[in-house]
């Protein structure tokens, strides 16, 4: 009897994947703190890495563990208004949770109250919004359920994240059953450990989300095309390895493809998998690319491409001369470049690209730009 399989493959951002390439030991240690006593660092999280290395599917992977070993969890990104949006959320969930557990008392009236969330942002609403979560959690503690907290995409602009740094540290100090998880490029993670008023995050595990080894994503392939009721030909396997070349986003949008072309088949060749990853990389620069470089200012892109003048690492000591510009230019736009995820700081003063392929995709972008000019 033929079984119909739908593509397991899942090539969209924030998306917990079928199978988790690799991760393992961040996943143990968070695991681990979930399930300790709460002086485990993991118990604050920093999940950091470049774009589409796969932090926001993680940080929703953890919140689903949580949420099913008995916590309460709140979503939520990291935008102004972020504080109204954990109560309400940490609200709902410990709501529901009065519903369904009619036999351990949680103190409704109290929870119900906290609906009314005041607009102005004053001093006085933030010592409030402390004193509402207080609440929250001890209503929670009396079924000594825990809360945690995600956080995505981190950016240290926000005021919020000092009001909420300040309360895990004081529900932490009086031994509340909480965590957070916070994700974010690592120009924005670093400026915020870097904070004064945030510093009490330096006692955060920090995990550098890397790419992933050539054998984590054939396993993850593998596995997952299996659950799609396919099997690749050990060259196609290899070709697709290659071109997936470590990075999540890629395996996903590979992955997609390739069981789409092999349709009809159980089983997928090479000349499915060169086809697939031509699409493959198209997607990735529209879904993914394309956002990047219409963020990019003229003078962005004159520094980007200065420093595409090298094949591989440039030095930033090199950049003054070809372009023309003083010391103090260059170090303001490798910041931006920093901030946006564009580029990394391997060491002190050696830059590189930092998204697979995207040096290539920007020569292609800039010699259009110019010849269309
Ligand atoms: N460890 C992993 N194994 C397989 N696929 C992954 C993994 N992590 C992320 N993905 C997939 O990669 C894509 C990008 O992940 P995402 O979490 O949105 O990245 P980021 O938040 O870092 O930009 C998604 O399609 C997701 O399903
Ligand atoms: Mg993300």
């Amino acid at each position: 009897m033929a079984i119909n399989f739908v593509n397991p493959f899942t090539p969209v951002v924030g998306k917990v994947p079928l199978h988790m390439a690799g991760r393992e030991g961040v996943i143990t240690d968070v695991e681990a703190a979930l399930a300790g006593t709460g002086n485990d660092p993991a118990i604050i999280s920093l999940l950091v890495g470049p774009r589409g290395i796969g932090k926001t599917a993680l940080l929703s992977y953890f919140a689903d563990i949580a949420e099913s070993s008995g916590w309460v969890t709140a979503r939520v990104t990291c935008v102004k208004g972020m504080l109204d949006d954990i109560l309400i959320r940490a609200q709902r969930s410990a709501q529901h949770l009065v519903n369904t557990q009619p036999s351990r008392k949680i103190k409704g009236a109290g929870i119900a109250n906290l609906v009314s969330l005041e607009q102005e942002d004053s001093p006085h609403k933030l010592v409030n919004w402390r004193s509402k979560m207080d609440d929250i959690l001890s209503s929670l503690a009396d079924c000594n359920i825990g809360l945690l907290v995600t956080i995505d995409e981190v950016n240290p602009s926000i005021e919020e994240m000092v009001t909420l740094v300040a309360a895990f540290q004081h529900f932490l100090d009086e031994g509340k059953k909480v965590a957070l998880i916070m994700a974010g490029l690592p120009y924005g993670v670093t400026s915020l450990l870097s904070g004064k008023s945030t510093s009490f995050l330096r006692r955060a595990a920090r995990y550098e989300l890397q790419a992933l080894s050539d054998y984590e994503v054939e396993e993850a392939l593998v596995r997952t095309m299996k659950d799609g009721g396919k099997t690749f030909e050990p060259d196609a396997l290899e070709a697709a390895v290659k071109a997936i070349k470590g990075f999540p986003f890629i395996l996903q949008l590979v992955g997609y493809r390739v069981w789409r072309m092999a349709e009809s088949s159980s089983v997928i060749d090479i000349s499915s998998v060169d086809a697939a990853a031509n699409i493959a990389r198209k997607e990735l620069e529209q879904r993914m690319y394309d956002a990047v470089w219409f963020e990019l200012s003229e003078a962005d892109k004159s520094f980007l491409q200065a420093m595409t003048e090298d094949s591989e690492i440039t030095r930033q000591a090199d950049l003054p001369s070809r372009l023309n510009k003083p010391s103090g230019h260059v170090s303001k736009y490798k910041k931006r470049m920093l901030q946006q995820g564009v580029i990394r700081e391997r060491s002190r003063g050696l830059l590189e690209f930092c998204l697979p392929g995207f040096k290539e995709y920007f020569d292609e972008r800039i010699a259009e730009e110019r010849g269309a000019a």
